[in-house]
């Protein structure tokens, strides 16, 4: 039955991301759909509010639609031109040693949203939910990872007087596990089973998990890490796919009476095989990992599909310029797009490459060098991360801001 459905419609659940078309997910249709009524697409007038207020450029990634969308990010603008604190929450699922530069997207755009408002931050990752739905044999073999994936978290560059990173497993403590509790509490098997696909033969450990990715969105979870810990807004920038655990956070938090968290969403970036799929670390053919070495770096560029001769049902098969839809399905188009910062030097190669004065694999060489420098600088800062330093992010203590 899954799998008939998944042929007719792109699926988007916290475990599984597949289009139906080259093109990738279609944003526009999946934002219409039940689990995301609450949320807008981003417009010119939000960024510009963004703008004017922080007195900041905004985010490449909110310029060009890779932030897509929001749920009250007005309230958080509002809050923030009235002085009154709110803190940022995000997270990390630790499934392998290396984040890939899929991850870059949402952790780049939280540490942009955390310098221009100059908020505190906290980060979980959900070791608890990679034992759960992995083949990882202990507890403590997925705490090792969430400290690897903290380096990596660090090597961002997330102000540490402002950060909290935490582990599942680690941080579970009276306030934390009083919220999950609340939120079980409100919760049915039901509504769980249904709304993450989760079956009866699953654990019960599953069910109860999106209980414990809700409650950091109530700051009464982090009493001593937060000044204002009792009942401070929350924003959530997280990918789309995310987004179901904050539905449910959402109507729990009207209940509980405490406030509605707010949510920014970051589209996915495709797999080096094609918009088809996200990039995952399962696939580690079509990532590229923050480990990866130059060389790597280099082959795997080299082998992405030119669209252009590929012909499907999305892109034309004539050898002809294929241009409108075909340039979402062009990977190294779209690779260039999330990752060459600058406005100037992107609408370049934008105008190059679409009037077919830069070819594919000028674009692919281009696309190298600007992954090999953003992965290199990530890969020195991670080096100078030591365990003393991940331990201190990952202690429980004040944080300061404004
Ligand atoms: N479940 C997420 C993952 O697998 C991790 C996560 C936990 C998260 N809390 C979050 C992501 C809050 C975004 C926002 O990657």
């Amino acid at each position: 039955m899954a799998n008939k459905k998944a042929a007719v419609q792109d699926v988007v659940t916290p475990w599984e991301v597949v289009a139906t078309s080259a093109s990738g997910i279609d944003y526009e249709k999946l934002l219409k759909g039940e689990h995301y009524a609450d949320c807008e697409k981003i417009n010119e007038e939000l960024i510009e509010r963004i703008e004017d207020i922080t007195g900041k450029p905004a985010h490449h990634f909110l310029k060009r639609g890779i932030v897509i969308s929001h749920s009250m990010m007005h309230h958080i603008l509002d809050l923030y031109q009235e002085g009154k604190p709110f803190y940022l929450y995000t997270g990390r699922g630790p499934s392998s040693k290396s984040l890939h530069v899929g991850h870059l997207v949402p952790f780049q755009f939280t540490k942009w949203l955390q310098d221009t408002f100059d908020v505190p931050l906290v980060i979980q990752l959900t070791d608890d939910e990679k034992y759960l739905w992995k083949d990882i044999p202990t507890p403590e073999a997925a705490i090792n990872l969430s400290r690897k994936n903290a380096k990596d978290i660090i090597a961002f560059g997330f102000d540490e007087k402002k950060t909290f990173i935490f582990s599942n497993f680690e941080y579970m403590c009276p306030p934390f596990y009083k919220n999950i509790c609340r939120i079980e509490k409100l919760v049915t098997n039901e509504e769980v089973m249904n709304k993450f696909g989760i079956s009866k033969r699953d654990s019960i450990g599953k069910t109860s998990f999106p209980a414990i990715q809700a409650a950091p969105s109530f700051s009464s979870s982090f009493p001593g890490i937060f000044r204002d810990s009792e009942d401070m807004a929350c924003l959530i920038p997280c990918a789309l796919d995310q987004h179901i655990f904050f539905e449910v956070t959402k109507e729990t938090s009207r209940f509980m009476k405490v406030k509605e968290p707010a949510l920014i969403h970051t589209t996915f970036l495709p797999a080096l095989g094609g918009a088809i799929k996200k990039m995952s670390a399962s696939d580690a053919s079509t990532a590229i990992f923050l480990n990866d070495g130059e060389h790597e770096i280099e082959e795997k560029i080299h082998k992405i599909q030119d669209v252009k001769v590929q012909g499907n049902d999305t892109v034309s098969s004539e050898m002809g310029p294929v241009y409108g839809k075909s340039l979402e399905a062009d990977i190294p188009y779209q690779l260039a797009k999330f990752f060459v910062e600058d406005e100037t030097e992107w609408n370049g190669i934008k105008q190059a490459y679409e009037e077919e004065n830069l070819s594919s694999m000028e674009l692919k060489n281009k696309l190298i060098l600007i992954l090999k420098k953003t992965i290199r600088e990530i890969q020195e800062k991670r080096e100078n991360v030591t365990d003393d330093i991940v331990t201190k992010y990952m202690s429980p203590r004040l944080l300061t801001y404004k």
